[in-house]
């Protein structure tokens, strides 16, 4: 393994200490990354007239070689061959040009690099998964619109509560996912700074032009200290939390389209494509997406935990503990990303069953809040009538009767203010009608949201 260090030791590496520190196995994802940082430093050193015109000329092009070779997998990254991918792009820079590709890292060090590859990395992968944040949204937005006016139990403590239009249901993951993406918008800023030029971690003797670096990679800042620009991870920190909330709300989702799609429930029905068998219950339809998404959720929440521990009691300012920021980071990147995708499929191909959700709103009490509020308004106080409906539900459970089938005089028989109208208050669709509240579940709300939903998809 061809090292870019060695000139101090008298004995070689040991072998097993050689695999243990080495990180190409997983940096190697940075390669696109390391070339494009190279090709700008070194362009950078040659306008500086740090190297010559000439010495930059063959060092871009050996660079920019290697990355069509690499783009077009001509050539492979052996693990065994490099340290790191730090390593390994100058070793191959070195085998093109020769000795010239040694004056490559005049004015950086790995650790300012390693610190660009990850934000160059992270600024691209963060708008990719704005966009599928955007696709997963529309999948609901479209869902929320085609089922406009079903009505389903809604639940607190996974008892039945107060009826709701489903759409008013699928609206609520649509603006969680709305924070999301603006947790990923606003972290975003934070990435888009860069750390070249603060070389090891004092700066550079060299005269280096930090803007025209930033400017060439698309960056919208320098960073300012130089020792905080080689030894923070913050910028991942934030992305890995940001990704575990996202992954929560993912979870809940698909813990809810396994319940939807259990027997029990039945109110919607997932399509073949997303759900797998069983090897010995022939009859199986199981929710696998739904389920993994839900179970890698844990994975997310680690990775958070394991860098935080990581950088924790870390003195400044790089130290070697940092490699271990890139397998959680990268893991995180890509169960979010599938997670998304597969997020949205699924619910652009499920069905909704109307019949079931509807039916289970019949006979479950969901009315019973609308009892108390008729009488409210007929001048009683909240708590008095809460008791007496409370009474009257009672009443039903033991003469096996639901609340909607009681006939007037029944519900005379528990107060004299109740009227022939409150025959029909008591039904679900007008339950629903009734909660016309900014932000709430009525027919004309929530058309209100998804008119406005579609305002902000479309960046209004
Ligand atoms: N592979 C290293 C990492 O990922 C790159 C920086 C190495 N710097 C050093 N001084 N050993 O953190």
């Amino acid at each position: 393994m061809k090292k870019l260090w060695g000139g101090r030791f008298k004995k070689n590496i040991n072998e097993e200490m050689e695999k243990f520190i080495s990180s190409l196995s997983f940096d190697k994802k940075l390669v696109k990354y390391d070339l494009l940082g190279s090709i700008a430093h070194a362009q950078m050193l040659g306008k500086c007239k740090i190297i010559t015109k000439e010495e930059k000329n063959r060092i871009v092009e050996g660079l920019k070689q290697i990355l069509k070779e690499a783009q077009d997998g001509k050539v492979k990254i052996i693990t065994r061959e490099a340290e790191d991918i730090h390593s390994w792009v100058e070793n191959k820079l070195k085998e093109k040009i020769g000795a010239v590709a040694g004056k490559l890292h005049i004015a950086r060090s790995r650790n300012d690099q390693i610190a660009l590859d990850e934000r160059m990395y992270l600024k691209e992968e963060v708008l990719k998964i704005q966009n599928l944040l955007k696709d997963l949204q529309k999948s609901l937005l479209s869902s929320a619109q085609k089922h406009l006016g079903i009505i389903m139990p809604g639940y607190t403590h996974l008892q039945h509560a107060q009826p709701l239009l489903f759409s008013h249901h699928f609206m609520a993951y649509f603006y969680m996912f709305e924070r999301d993406k603006g947790r990923m918008q606003d972290l975003y800023k934070r990435i888009d700074v860069l750390p070249l030029g603060s070389a090891a971690l004092a700066g550079t003797s060299f005269p280096i032009d930090r803007e025209f670096v930033a400017s060439q990679l698309g960056f919208s800042g320098i960073s300012e200290n130089s020792l905080d620009a080689v030894s923070d991870r913050d910028f991942i920190l934030e992305f890995l939390s940001a990704s575990a909330i996202l992954m929560m709300h993912l979870s809940r989702f698909g813990e809810e389209l396994v319940l939807w799609s259990s027997k029990e429930f039945n109110f919607i029905e997932l399509d073949d494509s997303f759900c797998t068998g069983s090897s010995i219950m022939p009859q199986k339809k199981n929710p696998d997406a739904a389920e993994l998404i839900r179970g890698k959720t844990g994975r997310v929440y680690g990775n958070l935990i394991n860098l935080l521990t990581v950088m924790k009691a870390l003195p400044l300012a790089y130290n070697h503990d940092m490699q271990e920021d890139k397998e959680p980071l990268f893991d995180t990147v890509s169960t979010l990303e599938n997670s998304l995708f597969l997020m949205s499929k699924m619910i652009e191909t499920m069905r909704i069953n109307k019949e079931k959700m509807e039916k289970s709103t019949k006979g479950d009490f969901s009315t019973a809040t609308e009892l108390a509020d008729y009488l409210v308004k007929k001048g009683l106080s909240f708590r008095e009538a809460h008791k007496l409906i409370g009474k009257i539900v009672l009443y039903c459970l033991e003469n096996k009767k639901p609340l909607e089938d009681l006939a007037i005089s029944e519900l005379k028989s528990f107060h004299k203010d109740f009227k022939e109208e409150i025959l029909e208050i008591l039904k679900p669709q007008s339950a629903v009608e009734t909660k016309d509240s900014f932000g709430g579940t009525s027919l004309k709300r929530v058309e209100e949201s998804i008119k406005s939903a579609k305002e902000i998809l479309e960046g209004k």
